[in-house]
């Protein structure tokens, strides 16, 4: 039985650097279907396409994530960049892009647009979904959405449930993962609650947010099985229902055979 499709990870990330092609490889046995590698800088997403040339169930994103937007004088060659590596047949979304308000040293809000707005217009170009990442700047997310409507999922979501229904109506997924079973979550668990099951994701933004009862720790993909049970919990529904929706909503959304 192989359930479990991550829609969000970085096996990228350093913190795999000792044992990235192991754990990938250990997926499979622990019930994982499917991994979508979000990159985040050109680098990161020449990564996320080398893994997804080397194992047949891992596909990437191609993207700059708001933490990551570059210097103005290397705009053009970044973003051309970006755009060659989406025309690889394993790109499946451009992503990881959006906002990111939290933290005061970030890059000036502007630019943060200028550069989600761009990627959306490429991503509409390319007929690719979008994979958004949005920390304290619902408000402008909503209306860049609004304003390109691109197809995709907000990832991570911690808005509120009236927030999801707005990105639902854009015919937009949410996409939940391990702080849906943290102990002090509260609006993920209305999400979760609320949304029909026909648009959520499930996703772990492994290395970080591992769910309960490993929180704080290293996550991997297998791990989602955590953070699904939790939502069968919350619904009422079983964990099996809650996975073969994630992973069938997935597929759905970026075009992969399920
Ligand atoms: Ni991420």
């Amino acid at each position: 039985m192989e359930y479990i499709f991550d829609s969000h990870a970085h096996y990228d990330d350093e913190a795999f650097d000792e044992d990235r092609f192991e754990i990938i490889e250990s997926l499979k046995e622990k019930g994982v279907c499917g991994v979508i590698n979000c990159g985040c800088t050109p680098e990161s997403t020449e990564t996320a396409l080398a893994l997804s040339e080397k194992f047949d169930f891992v596909y990437f994103a191609s993207g700059i994530h708001p933490e990551n937007i570059p210097a103005p004088e290397e705009d053009e060659k970044v973003f051309a960049k970006i755009k060659e590596l989406a025309k690889h047949k394993k790109c499946v979304a451009i992503g990881e892009i959006g906002l990111d308000y939290h933290y005061e040293d970030g890059a000036p809000r502007e630019r943060q647009i200028e550069w989600f707005e761009k990627q959306l217009i490429l991503a509409n170009e390319l007929s690719l979904p979008v994979i958004v990442h949005d920390r304290d700047s619902h408000a402008d997310i909503l209306e860049l959405l609004k304003k390109q409507r691109p197809k995709g999922v907000v990832h991570c979501f911690s808005g509120s449930l009236e927030m999801a229904q707005e990105v639902l109506k854009l015919g937009m997924y949410i996409g939940l993962g391990g702080a849906v079973t943290f102990k002090n979550a509260k609006k993920p668990v209305r999400v979760a609650e609320g949304i029909p099951i026909d648009r959520l994701l499930l996703e772990t933004d492994c290395p970080y947010m591992a769910p309960v009862p490993f929180r704080g720790k290293r996550c991997d993909s297998s791990l989602i099985a955590f953070t699904a049970q939790k939502i069968a919990e919350i619904r009422g529904i079983t964990t099996d229902e809650v996975l073969r929706a994630g992973k069938i909503n997935a597929c759905t959304l970026f075009g992969i055979e399920a």
